[in-house]
């Protein structure tokens, strides 16, 4: 069955309408107004997100017992109306592995239904467009991994760990796995969750610790509560249950700084301790950090890939100096400029790899411009080097050339700027994007007016062509 709920007026998200995936179970209560798309438009993730909403803030609180690997949750979602008409249904990603017992919209149950990772809500009554509504939806279930695969294989969600504990972590997505969300990177919103574990864990999460209106601490147990208070996507939440030990100490800017090592981490203490001079080299590149804590998650075990959770990445054992680097680089490209859509993913990994380069250079181990003609020279005859362009390169294939032949492009761009300009661009594309989202053109935009000349030609040989750029572009007149 599919929804024959009639779609009244148009919506006002840019996000086309589309109908319910097919098998979704549809609550039996006509809407009151429009129903509001279960796509967030991204043309590589077209079953992420939803739209008729714009999430202002999650209170997620959560029990958890992992001797069962159950979650227990309740959800507060505020958000506002953006359909531009009345909002009658709307949809939250949510895996199929937990189970929803109740909704409330602004305190009146309101029906649902849980098909194809949505859960499909419609109120008693419509909602006003422009008007705040706050959802509280309760639920519960084992979580899991986003699509049944495995932390080693890179896709999102919740991991157990070989401790016993848990890491919700996931790129493009994750949140859905364990509280329903909008699970779309443009909906940033704030987040604070208030996890209850058996006593012998602890919990740690994005943000700083707080203690507002936390629950009853029932005996052998307790309470943890993280609160982000910077708009964040939902990608970027993240929760780690575990046996860990934390150590806190401050940037020179004045940054909090909280790392957490497991166990099996300890041997990366070392690393986290250098995070207030890895923060500075990076603020002397980008301008000031642009969140209020910082701080690394070191989980210790060898899952495929870090990841920039807000404030508080995530690492696997593996972890270097140069994945910390990239994943702190990230605070400033993905976490505090934010993604349109997934296909100007070079916005974000370009950057943080580009930032490995810059910081080895800082630290006087490489020379930049021997380091790329010597990559250039190997990769020149590799015709699979070039193959895929940098940006909208594809669903699936986001996350590989942006590594490589990404610090390149940039590398090409710096030479074809000239430092100088180059410098002033980061510094100012983070200064106008900050708290915002951003697509490639826009960075083409301010890359042109920066330059005082057209880059147009060069740009797209690098960042949007595929195959070896031209030798003018391949060897900028700076190098
Ligand atoms: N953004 C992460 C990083 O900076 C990578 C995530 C990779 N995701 C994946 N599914 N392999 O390293
Ligand atoms: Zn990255």
């Amino acid at each position: 069955p599919s929804t024959s709920a009639p779609e009244s007026g148009a919506p006002a998200d840019s996000a086309p309408a589309v109908t319910a995936p097919s098998g979704v179970a549809t609550n039996n209560a006509p809407p009151d107004g429009a129903v509001g798309s279960l796509s967030g438009g991204d043309p590589y993730y077209p079953n992420s997100g939803n739209g008729g909403y714009d999430v202002a803030s999650y209170d997620v609180a959560v029990v958890y017992t992992p001797e069962t690997g159950e979650l227990l949750g309740t959800v507060g979602i505020t958000a506002t109306v953006n359909q531009g008409v009345r909002l009658g249904r709307m949809g939250f990603d949510l895996q199929n592995t937990m189970t929803v017992s109740q909704v409330a919209i602004n305190g009146k149950n309101a029906s649902f239904s849980q098909a194809n990772s949505k859960l499909i809500i419609t109120p008693a009554s419509g909602l006003d467009e422009g008007a705040s509504f706050v959802a509280v939806i309760t639920y519960s279930g084992v979580p899991g991994p986003i699509g049944g695969g495995t932390a080693g294989l890179g896709d999102g969600g919740w991991y157990t760990l070989a401790s016993g504990g848990a890491v919700a972590i996931g790129e493009p997505y994750s949140a859905s796995a364990w509280f329903p969300a909008n699970e779309i990177p443009y909906d940033e919103a704030t987040f604070r969750v208030t996890a209850t574990v058996p006593e012998k864990w602890k919990v740690i999460s994005n943000g700083l610790p707080t203690q507002d209106s936390l629950p009853p601490t029932p005996a052998g147990s307790a309470v943890f509560q993280w609160t982000e208070t910077a708009a964040m996507s939902t990608y970027l939440t993240t929760l780690y249950i575990d046996t860990f030990t934390t150590t806190q100490g401050v940037t020179a800017s004045g940054i909090p700084i909280i790392n957490a090592y497991a166990t099996s981490a300890t041997s990366s203490q070392a690393l986290g301790d250098k995070t207030a001079s890895y923060v500075s080299f990076l603020e002397s590149i980008y301008g000031p950090y642009p969140f209020d804590s910082v701080g690394g998650i070191f989980i210790g075990e060898n899952i495929g890939f870090a990841l920039e959770t807000q404030t508080r990445p995530v690492y696997p054992q593996w972890v270097d100096e140069a994945t910390v680097v990239h994943e702190l680089a990230h605070q400033w490209f993905g976490d505090a400029v934010t993604l349109t859509n997934w296909s100007d993913v070079c916005l974000n990994e370009c950057f943080a790899s580009y930032s490995q380069w810059q910081w080895q250079e800082a630290q006087g181990y490489e020379n930049l411009d021997k380091l790329y003609l010597q990559q250039v020279a190997t990769a020149k005859s590799q015709p699979s080097f070039w193959e895929l362009p940098l940006v909208d390169m594809g669903s699936g294939n986001e996350f590989g050339d942006v590594y490589t032949r990404g610090p390149l492009a940039l590398h090409a761009l710096r030479a074809e700027m000239g430092a100088e300009a180059f410098s002033t661009l980061l510094k100012d594309w983070v200064k106008a994007y900050s708290g915002k989202t951003a697509s490639w053109t826009d960075f083409e935009a301010m890359a042109n007016k920066l330059a005082g000349r057209d880059l147009s030609a060069f740009l797209k040989a690098w960042f949007r062509d595929t195959g070896v750029p031209a030798d003018q572009y391949l060897y900028p007149g700076n190098l």
